[in-house]
């Protein structure tokens, strides 16, 4: 549909003449951008001060090979979030038991954490989220103890390195950008230290308030993921 493309198709286009059948071929539309197949989260304030915190998932590639008896649809890869084989790491990891198990009516087990926070006086302080597996709930975390335990502005708190430990595997899982003898002294701790690429891409909204209590949104967007980005209105 860009107008660019349909003329580029229509040069040889002659009103006067036809044309053979093999002289029309196939067009080379414009590379779309490569969608991501993971979660997406977005945090939206608007001017009147109501907020969203949105993730949504279907974990993975879509489709898990299973086809429900008697519909002719495919289930999505959401099913990898129930435990298929008790015992056995999923896909971000985590070892689930019978619990949760597939069966009807049940949900599956969501690390997803959309959250908005108050402050003391009950006023909309911050609105978080991300993707990330397992991952997002440390990712989210981080994002908010950046901000108000370490007084980091929202970007700094969603770009700052993330560290990761589930429980199983065994192992203290960080990004890059910690200082080596940090991470020394962790592993002289005992520690188990693996770096792993980059996790997560926290969208987050951080909200101020002046004397008279008029807002001001400050956006963080995850330079991790080269699409996100904080606009405002
Ligand atoms: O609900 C969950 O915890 C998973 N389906 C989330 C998967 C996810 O974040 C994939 N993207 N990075």
């Amino acid at each position: 549909m860009d107008p660019a493309y349909v003329r580029s198709r229509m040069t040889t286009f002659d009103q006067a003449q036809t044309s053979t059948s093999e002289a029309v071929g196939h067009g080379t539309p414009p590379t779309l951008p490569t969608e991501s197949t993971e979660t997406t989260h977005y945090s939206i304030v608007d001017e009147a001060g109501n907020a969203v915190a949105v993730t949504y998932t279907i974990n993975d590639l879509y489709g898990s090979k299973l086809v429900v008896d008697g519909t002719g649809f495919f289930l999505n890869d959401e099913m990898d979030d129930f435990t298929s084989a008790p015992g056995e790491p999923n896909l971000w990891g985590l070892v689930q038991g019978e619990r949760n198990a597939v069966r009807p009516g049940a949900r599956p087990v969501s690390s997803m954490t959309p959250t908005i926070l108050e402050d003391p006086d009950g006023r909309l302080f911050m609105v978080v989220g991300s993707p990330g597996g397992a991952r997002i709930i440390t990712t989210v975390f981080q994002v908010i103890t950046n901000v108000i335990d370490y007084g980091m502005d929202i970007q700094d708190a969603v770009a700052a390195p993330r560290f990761h430990h589930q429980w199983l595997p065994d192992d203290l899982q960080v990004e890059q950008g910690f200082p080596d003898e940090q991470l020394d002294r962790l592993s002289e701790k005992g520690w188990e230290i693996r770096e792993i690429s980059t996790f997560g891409a926290a969208d987050a909204i951080m909200i101020e308030y002046n004397r008279v209590g008029v807002r001001t949104l400050y956006g963080g967007a995850d330079p991790r993921r080269e699409t996100d980005t904080a606009v405002g209105y």
